[in-house]
């Protein structure tokens, strides 16, 4: 079974919609140092919606991509209850077109850490540059070598709220600068009062920050900023999330 298929009725849930709340309120921060050229957003790897439909509140016209039809569920979800109109579609985020470009984007959460080739990472920043007008902004975050190694790289977080625990089981390969986390949740019916076990297993890779500003540029992007993530200071050695911020260039905006 593919990655966040079970694990999306109990993502937010299961410790997630933290970081997504936290990121709303950064990246108002960072709007305000950036304005976006126009209205039109699209959020890639949008997950179960939290940022999108909280743009979408704001007034935004928000297209979600995501791989997962079943995050994507919960996304919808949250927008019908939010009563909020968004654009919700299922694509792999190496390949997907738009019925029209759009003025920023976004890819949070570490969603392009799932990249696990540099191939695979440049035919996303090749997307997003099809997808944007010319001056479109694109905000995205990605864990750095060095978190993967500190926090996820043999280290096992066990989360248990009664009806609900959830398991975090680390292993990170140095050579290959690639993590993999087994997250392994148990689930208690309440009618039954019985639980049930699930399990995903989620890979992700870490590049040198110089690689992915120098993919950027190939793919018709000026790097604007980068940041420790959360803060508004540049990224250092013990960085674990780099925000980027990068803007297409003039003249470069795909066919
Ligand atoms: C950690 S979640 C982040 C979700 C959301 N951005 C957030 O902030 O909560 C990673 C998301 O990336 C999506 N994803 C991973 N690989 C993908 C791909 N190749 N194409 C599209 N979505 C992908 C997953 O389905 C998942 O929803």
């Amino acid at each position: 079974m593919s990655i966040y298929s079970g694990y999306a009725a109990v993502y937010d849930a299961s410790g997630q919609l933290g970081f997504s709340l936290r990121m709303i309120g950064y990246l108002e921060e960072l709007l305000e140092r950036f304005p976006p050229p126009g209205k039109r957003w699209l959020d890639l790897a949008c997950g179960t919606g939290t940022v999108g439909v909280s743009l979408a509140r704001r007034g935004y016209q928000v297209t979600g991509i995501d791989g997962s039809e079943q995050m994507l569920a919960e996304a919808r979800r949250k927008a019908e209850a939010a009563g909020v109109e968004a654009i919700w579609m299922q694509h792999d985020m190496r390949e997907f077109t738009l019925p029209e470009r759009c003025n920023v984007a976004t890819c949070l959460y570490d969603s392009l850490n799932y990249m696990l080739t540099s191939d695979d990472l440049s035919a996303v920043f090749g997307q997003v540059a099809r997808a944007l007008t010319r001056g479109g902004l694109f905000f995205f975050d990605m864990n750095t070598a060095f978190a993967l190694e500190t926090f996820w790289g043999g280290q096992a977080y066990f989360d248990d709220q009664g009806d609900l625990a959830v398991a975090f089981n680390t292993r990170y390969s140095p050579s290959r600068r690639q993590t993999t986390v087994t997250v392994t949740w148990f689930e208690r019916d309440r009618a039954t009062g019985l639980y049930s076990k699930s399990s995903e297993r989620h890979t992700e890779q870490a590049y040198p920050p110089e690689h992915v500003s120098t993919l950027l540029v190939d793919a018709g992007f000026e790097v604007l900023a980068m940041y420790d993530c959360f803060s508004l200071r540049p990224p250092h050695e013990e960085t674990s999330r780099i925000l980027w911020v990068a803007k297409l260039a003039k003249g470069r905006a795909h066919g």
